[in-house]
Parts: C-alpha cells; structure tokens; sequence
C-alpha cells in the first residue's frame, strides 16, 4: 500500500507528539519536518526523515500531500499556508492565530484549489470540538458558545486556588508542562481566548471577526484575595470565552468571570478545557476534557491527518469546505451594549464616608449593590473593599466606576470582574 507523505512544520510540545503517533502508523510517512534549529537534540527518532529548516523546501516537495504546521504565529506561516494551498498540499494546523485572524481568506483559497484545511487542535487541545460543530451539530442553529478555552490559565487559576501557588510560579509550571504559547502573553493577557472564541463563533455564526476587536481582559491582576472573596461569595473564577449572537450583532469577549460554585464550569481544573453549546435541536451540549498537552493535542492533530488520508483514498476525494461565509451583515458589537454583574475590588483610604461615597456614585449610575465586604486595614490608612453589584449595564458600571476612581478617599480600583450567568 503506498504511504501518505506528510510533512510537519515544528517539533515542539505538539509536533513531538504527532511524530509519536504517526510512527508505528503504516499508512503515513513522516518525510519531512521543519524546524527553526536543525542542531537541537530531539525527543523522537529523526533518522528516515529529512529536517530543514526552510518549510518551504516540504511544501514544494510534490511527493508531500499533507502539510502539519505546527509552530504557531503568521509569520512565516500566513504565506506558507497559501503557498502550501497553492501546492495543492492538504492543511493540517494547530495555529489558532492564523485561522483566526486569516481563515475566510485561508478557507476561500482552499475551495479554490480543491484542498481541505483541519484545524481541530487550534482549539480545545484534545477535545473534539471543531468536529462536533462542523458535523454533530450541523442541524442546529446556535445561540451561544461558551467556556474554559484556555488551559494556562485554568491552570494556573486552579493552583493559585489549591496550593496557594504564586502566579508566577503557576506560570512557570504551565510553560514547563508544555500548555504555554511561546510566548505566554497570549495566555494570560487573552489573546489566545481571543483567537479561540473567534473560531468557534464562526462556526457557529458563519462569520470571523477581526480577533484583535474582540473584548479581551487576561487573569494578571487577578490576587488571592480574588480567589478567597470569590470563593466566600460562591464562585470560582474561571477565564471565560463567549459568544453570543444578538440580531445583527456578535458579543464576543475574552475575559476572566465568577462562575457560580453549582455550575458545570466551575468545576472543570487544571489544564483541562470546557465548552458549553446551546443548539436549537440539541438543546445544551458540554464538552469536556484536556485542553493543551503533548499528547492530547496530538490526538487532534492526528485525528484530522487520518480523516484527510480516508478521504483521499476515496474514489472521488471530496474535500471537507468550510461552509461559506453564512451572515456578512453581522458585526461584532461593543460590549458596552450587553449587561452584566459585576465584582469589584477598590483600595480606598480607611475614612468615615468611603461607602457613603461609593453608594452614592453606584446609585448615580442605577447600579444596584449585593454585597460587600471589607478586607485587610493596611498600616497606611487604607483599606480594601470588595463588592458584587446586580446585573446592570455595562455602560453605567464603567461610569460608576469612573465616578468611584474619581473620588478622594479612592486610592486605586484594583479589578472589575463579570460575573457568568
Ligand atoms: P513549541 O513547543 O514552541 O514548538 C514550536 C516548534 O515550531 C519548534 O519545534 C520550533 O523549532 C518550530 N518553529 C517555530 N518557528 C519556525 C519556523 N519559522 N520554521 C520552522 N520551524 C519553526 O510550540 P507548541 O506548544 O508545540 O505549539 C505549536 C502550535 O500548536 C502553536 O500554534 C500552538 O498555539 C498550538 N497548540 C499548542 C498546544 C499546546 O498544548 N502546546 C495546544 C494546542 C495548540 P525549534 O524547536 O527549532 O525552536
Ligand atoms: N496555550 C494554549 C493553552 C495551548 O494553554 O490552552 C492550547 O491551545
């Protein structure tokens, strides 16, 4: 039987893994794998395959029939991509990035040239998420799309919670346990929930928007004192990607959220992901497992090589399509038009009125309080407050809070979180 050439661009976390899987596979060969430093020692047996540097030199191999990019970012990988289209080469990508910033350009281009792109393990690791939206669930419209996207900073929510871990710390074990981007920014600023959320509203809305518009808060000025008072309030803090159509508007956000104690969400630790689908037909879907990781991100990445192989073994090789851009009236609206509640940490001078104060600009802005609590009187005068308001609107909260930032006995507004409904 003849073998199905690949070639796999990036030997890293989840390069390392696809090579463990396909090895002992008799229908693949590995021919070729890119990396940036040809010198490294490896984790796997390179001897019958040729390493470069240059990816081109697999793309332009006419022997190669399936290209695996998995090294991350746009450059070179944007040109790479519709160079390797262009081939006629078959796509396999984990980068979330690309597909999420170019995929109605990369997708086009893949019809044009009769050429499939899988991307399963840009988002969701291991869990079969892209396939169960593209396929399970096709009869279904949606109303929104909701999770766990990120397994950094799950994980390090969840050690900063159990083992009283410093940030730092937890972040350093997430880049040591491979869940990381190469640079970990993405991760812990939002972007890579960004990218993610913006793929999965596509799916589900038939429409892309330029990720770097999207509402984006990272976990970085998330404190103990958070988890503590969230946990005391009854809930956990998870960062959350959400999307939500409503009418010609799409709400998509990137930011971190209480989740209530009892909810599915909040119970779902470490690097695992977690994605809530509510479907027209279906009703509410939630799909759960490891979100980043060797091994099972390269269970995706494989499951999508041997779907792109079974297909090409068919007499007629009928290319999966992404479906066409569905809704191009929709537009990603502004955040400041959705409403929520809110938990809200102030460092303030400890004075007669600061809650006199504070009651004063929240009922201003209609923002109804639910609780508060005083934490910590510190030697220099000041005090934290931190308080969960009602469901209110955006709009009036940050006017609120403005007013509150404002006022003399404030000494800084430390963090507002929302609060998942
Ligand atoms: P990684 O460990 O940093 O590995 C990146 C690999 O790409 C390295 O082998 C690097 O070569 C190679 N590379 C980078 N730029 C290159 C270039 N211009 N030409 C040739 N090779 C290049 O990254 P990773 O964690 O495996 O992630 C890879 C991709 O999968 C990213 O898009 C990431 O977002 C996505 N992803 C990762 C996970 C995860 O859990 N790690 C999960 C889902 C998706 P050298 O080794 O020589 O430096
Ligand atoms: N850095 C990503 C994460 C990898 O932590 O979720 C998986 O996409």
């Amino acid at each position: 039987m003849a073998k199905i050439n690949i070639g796999i661009i990036g030997l890293g976390t989840v390069g390392t893994g696809v090579v463990k899987l396909l090895a002992p596979d008799p229908q693949f060969k590995v021919k070729w794998v890119a990396v940036r430093d040809t010198t490294k020692e490896r984790d796997v047996d390179l001897s019958n395959i040729r390493v470069t540097n240059n990816p081109f030199d697999m793309v332009n191999d006419p022997e190669v029939e399936i290209v695996v990019e998995v090294a991350g970012g746009t450059d070179p990988f944007y040109e790479l991509t519709k160079h390797a289209i262009e081939q006629g080469k078959h796509i396999v990508t984990a980068n979330k990035e690309l597909i999420s910033k170019h995929g109605t350009e990369i997708f086009e281009l893949a019809k044009k040239h009769n050429v499939t792109v899988m991307f399963e393990a840009a988002v969701g690791g291991g869990i079969p998420l892209i396939s169960t939206l593209q396929r399970g669930l096709q009869a279904n419209t949606f109303s929104s799309i909701a999770g766990i996207l990120n397994g950094t900073t799950n994980f390090i929510l969840t050690q900063m919670e159990e083992k009283g871990q410093s940030f730092q710390d937890a972040l350093a074990d997430a880049q040591a346990l491979g869940y990381a981007e190469a640079d970990p920014t993405n991760d812990v600023k939002g972007f890579d929930v960004a990218y993610k959320i913006n793929i999965l509203s596509s799916l589900a809305f038939g429409r892309f928007v330029d990720p770097l518009a999207v509402y984006r808060q990272g976990i970085t000025g998330i404190t103990d004192t958070d988890i503590k008072t969230a946990k005391e309030f009854g809930f956990r803090i998870k960062m959350i990607g959400l999307a939500r159509r409503n009418g010609n508007q799409l709400d998509i956000r990137a930011h971190p959220m209480l989740v209530p104690l009892h909810h599915l969400l909040a119970s779902v630790e470490g690097a695992n992901n977690a994605i809530f689908i509510s479907g027209s037909a279906v009703g509410d879907v939630m799909l759960v497992g490891q979100g980043a990781g060797q091994m099972p991100t390269a269970s995706a990445v494989v499951g999508d090589i041997i779907n792109i192989a079974s297909a090409l073994k068919l007499p007629d090789f009928a290319p999966y399509f992404q479906p066409a851009v569905a809704s191009q009236n929709l537009q990603l609206g502004s955040i400041e038009d959705s409403e929520a509640a809110f938990y809200i940490r102030l460092e303030t001078q400890d004075t007669p009125g600061v809650i006199g104060n504070l009651g004063h600009a929240l009922g201003a802005h209609s923002v109804s309080l639910h609780s508060l609590v005083q934490r910590g009187i510190k030697e220099d005068g000041s005090a934290t407050i931190i308080f969960l308001t009602h469901k209110a609107s955006e709009r009036s909260v940050s006017r609120a809070l403005k007013e509150i930032e404002a006022q003399a006995t404030t000494r800084q507004i430390g963090i507002a979180l929302r609060v998942f409904e």
